[in-house]
């Protein structure tokens, strides 16, 4: 028997949400009610009073920082290692971006970092939880309060992690979530924002509600992806037709799902408004609460699978495992290891079966976009950027390919060495 061939991301996007889709273009409901009934089962499912579906996590943020009062000049703590379009909207919108380090391993927030990042000036802070993990919540909390900063919680990753019993996102006094074709759970394309303040929800629905809407044949185009995506990583097409152009683009120094997938960095010249954006549709709201139905049983595979790693792969010599701060139920979005040879790692990966992806993050304080960034100092972000690796830790993992994973790391960590 072929030994297992293991895809980095498997879409949640199924043929069940297919049919949600086809069900919802061929039926004219009213546009409204699926979205109003979508956030509000989202907003109970997060435990807040309010969430907005908007087109973009990062339109999101921008929309909150504005919301929440906060005007040019006023500086923004957000993590050194996170995706390049949330400092990048907040500098274009005249804000102060500053970086603060991260736990070197969990990837998240360090909150004594945080605290040192304070002056005077700062208004705002975004715990990232990146990768599903949640970021140490309460302390952070304790922090901002004492300071008087507002608290804007990143859950792009994290949708359906815990921290303390509670769901991220329900902690500070706003969140935003994003829910393309390869996070946990999707709506096509689009986002949400979420918070308990009344007079913020009012303020957000009127702006959505002068977007144009998005148009319906963005949503066909978005399915079909997802569509491609479920064909591509499946079992009985995976291992013969798509992981070989993987290994042999890797060879060439391409990577073909990297550059298919990922999205050109960019300094946006200004901030955008609300012209350059589209209100989500019916559609989108219908698929999302199709996710919302599972999302639970999907988030709990990838966790069980995440464990498995943990444990597994805990005394490998020259890897570096992902930690977690007290009281993190983490959803393992991804399972992020490090290794001092990780290109060698990879490619010995991939010639047994296992794909890997460096990711999307970026170390903003050593990226050529933002130039003013690089006097700041965050030493753990900049070793984990160098040495990060994505293993897979989707649900749609077996027992039998976990098993085949766990030895082919510790083979090519003997291979390549420390
Ligand atoms: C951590 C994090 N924050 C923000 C975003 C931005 O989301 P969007 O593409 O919806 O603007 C992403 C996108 O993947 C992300 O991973």
């Amino acid at each position: 028997m072929l030994s297992p061939r293991i895809p980095r991301f498997s879409p949640s996007f199924s043929p069940a949400e297919l049919l949600t889709v086809a069900h919802s273009l061929t039926r004219r409901g009213d546009e409204h009610a699926a979205i109003r009934r979508f956030e509000h089962e989202f907003a109970t499912m997060i435990g807040v009073k309010h969430a907005v579906m908007v087109p973009s996590a990062r339109y999101g943020f921008l929309l909150l920082l504005r919301g929440l009062g906060l005007e040019p000049g006023d500086e923004i703590i957000v993590p050194g290692l996170t995706y390049w379009a949330i400092p990048s909207i907040a500098l274009a919108a005249g804000f102060t971006v500053v970086p603060a380090d991260i736990g070197l391993h969990s990837h998240v927030l360090d909150p004594a970092a945080f605290e040192a990042a304070i002056t005077p000036k700062t208004k705002a802070v975004v715990p990232t939880h990146l990768f599903g993990t949640p970021c140490d919540m309460p302390r952070i909390l304790e922090i901002a309060r004492k300071h008087g900063i507002k608290v804007i919680e990143d859950t792009a990753q994290a949708t359906g992690a815990r921290m303390a019993g509670e769901m991220v996102g329900s902690f500070g006094d706003a969140a935003y979530y994003t829910f393309g074709l390869t996070k946990n759970m999707t709506t096509l394309s689009g986002a949400m924002v979420s918070t308990d303040d009344d007079e913020l929800a009012a303020t957000l629905r009127r702006e959505m509600a002068t977007a144009q809407p998005r148009p319906i044949g963005k949503a066909l185009k978005e399915a079909m992806v997802g569509t491609a995506m479920m064909v591509a990583t499946h079992k009985w097409v995976y291992p013969f037709a798509v992981h070989p152009a993987v290994v042999l683009g890797n060879k060439l120094g391409q990577d073909p799902i990297h550059e298919r997938f990922g999205e050109a960095e960019v300094r946006y010249e200004r901030a955008p408004d609300a012209s350059r954006y589209q209100a989500p549709r019916a559609v989108q709201a219908e698929v999302g609460l199709r996710q919302l139905s599972k999302i639970e049983r999907l988030n709990s595979a990838r966790a069980a699978n995440g464990r498995f790693l943990d444990e597994h792969l805990a005394h490998v010599p020259g890897l570096g495992v992902p930690t977690y701060p007290d009281g993190a139920e983490a959803i393992y979005m991804s399972f992020v290891v490090h290794h001092p040879q990780r290109t060698a790692l990879a490619d010995a990966l991939r010639g047994r079966g296992v794909d890997t992806t460096v990711g999307y993050m970026s170390d903003i304080t050593r990226s050529p976009l933002f130039p003013e960034l690089e006097r700041f100092d965050c030493p753990h972000t900049r070793e984990a950027f160098a040495n990060l690796l994505h293993l897979p830790v989707h649900p749609r993992l077996t027992r039998r390919d976990l098993k085949h994973m766990v030895e082919a790391v510790r083979a090519s960590c003997l291979e390549v060495g420390a």
